[in-house]
């Protein structure tokens, strides 16, 4: 491919109106042979390029799949995740991940239009159809010892929980410790790994999967009738550019807080986003079973479970099923 097309799609990207082939050309200082052919492939890879003669072209849309030079675009201006891999078929995200952790000293997100082993907690599959949804994994460096990482769920998940309400008014709730539902159907899971010694963390791996674009077919023919996206509950196809955008930009004002803030700061606004409240439900932790109804969660992030007999238990991160 021409070494120019990381350069006419950015620029053609960052332009809103029409760009004449003369004038990209001689902005980039390039062919125009060479830019209708950087155009025809691009029309290849999914891009809707108008073209109109005596103006020119503009992009009137951009694939669904995840474009390496568009994803770095939308992340310039962040402080921190403004780094990506970009794939279109990977295993997992989180295994490609920890793979480039030592690669570099930065913070940065892996992301993938499929994957093909999909990962969730506890090994469960967790099924990555092919452009559907977000299935990303955001490596951050945090400089705190192993104890703090107990809330940093916490705040990713409200994260995760304002953008889709926030930003697509759909109203959602988090399942402690790392779950969004909508109504009784989960949208969002994600589980966090870590990179650690005695001296403290050294990486923060976060795979977030998110259900973006599939349909009701599309989930029951994979049995997960418990499973829904955002397109299902707000009727319009989720633009997975946009959605990145302002969720990359609500990690990193919750990781910001989760660095300076104690989680008591949040708990009260956390606590009322929560669904496990006044229900008895079953909670399971390696090997301890019980059933009972959370009553308070803790500065440290522990769920506080006052079982059928009366007895209290602190969760650091049960499997709970509702
Ligand atoms: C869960 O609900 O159990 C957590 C699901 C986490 C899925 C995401 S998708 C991106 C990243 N890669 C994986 O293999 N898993 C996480």
């Amino acid at each position: 491919m021409s070494k120019y097309k990381h350069e006419i799609v950015n620029y053609l990207y960052r332009n809103d109106e029409y760009l004449s082939g003369q004038h990209i050309a001689e902005t980039l200082n390039c062919s125009r042979v060479t830019v209708k052919k950087v155009i025809d492939q691009l029309r290849k890879e999914g891009f809707e390029i108008e073209s109109i003669s005596n103006k020119g072209y503009k992009i009137a849309k951009i694939p669904t799949t995840w474009q390496e030079d568009i994803v770095n675009i939308e992340l310039k201006d962040n402080l921190l995740l403004n780094r990506a891999i970009v794939q279109t078929q990977v295993d997992s995200t989180q295994i490609l991940a920890k793979a480039h952790v030592n690669d570099t000293d930065n913070h940065f997100i892996v992301l993938s239009d499929e994957q093909t082993k999909g990962r969730g907690r506890f090994n469960r599959e967790w099924s990555s159809l092919k452009s559907k949804g977000l299935w990303m994994s955001v490596v951050l460096r945090p400089d705190i010892p192993i104890q703090k990482m107990s809330t940093f769920n916490l705040f990713i998940s409200l994260a995760i929980q304002e953008v889709i309400e926030q930003h697509y008014h759909i109203q959602c709730k988090i399942k402690w410790p790392n779950d969004i539902y909508i109504g009784n159907k989960k949208v969002c899971g994600f589980l966090t790994e870590m990179i650690a010694d005695t001296d403290g963390v050294n990486a923060i791996i976060c795979g977030i999967g998110i259900n973006l674009n599939q349909t009701q077919e599309e989930f029951d023919k994979v049995n997960q009738s418990r499973a829904t996206s955002l397109n299902i509950e707000n009727g319009k196809p989720i633009e997975p550019y946009q959605f990145l955008s302002v969720l990359i930009k609500a990690i990193e004002q919750r990781y910001d807080q989760f660095l300076n803030l104690p989680f008591s700061e949040i708990k009260e606004l956390y606590k009322s986003k929560s669904m496990i409240w006044n229900k008895t439900l079953t909670y399971t932790e390696g090997n301890k079973q019980i059933v009972g109804r959370a009553i308070d969660i803790q500065d440290n992030g522990f769920l506080t479970v006052i079982s059928e007999d009366g007895d209290l238990h602190q969760f650091m991160s049960a499997d709970i099923e509702i």
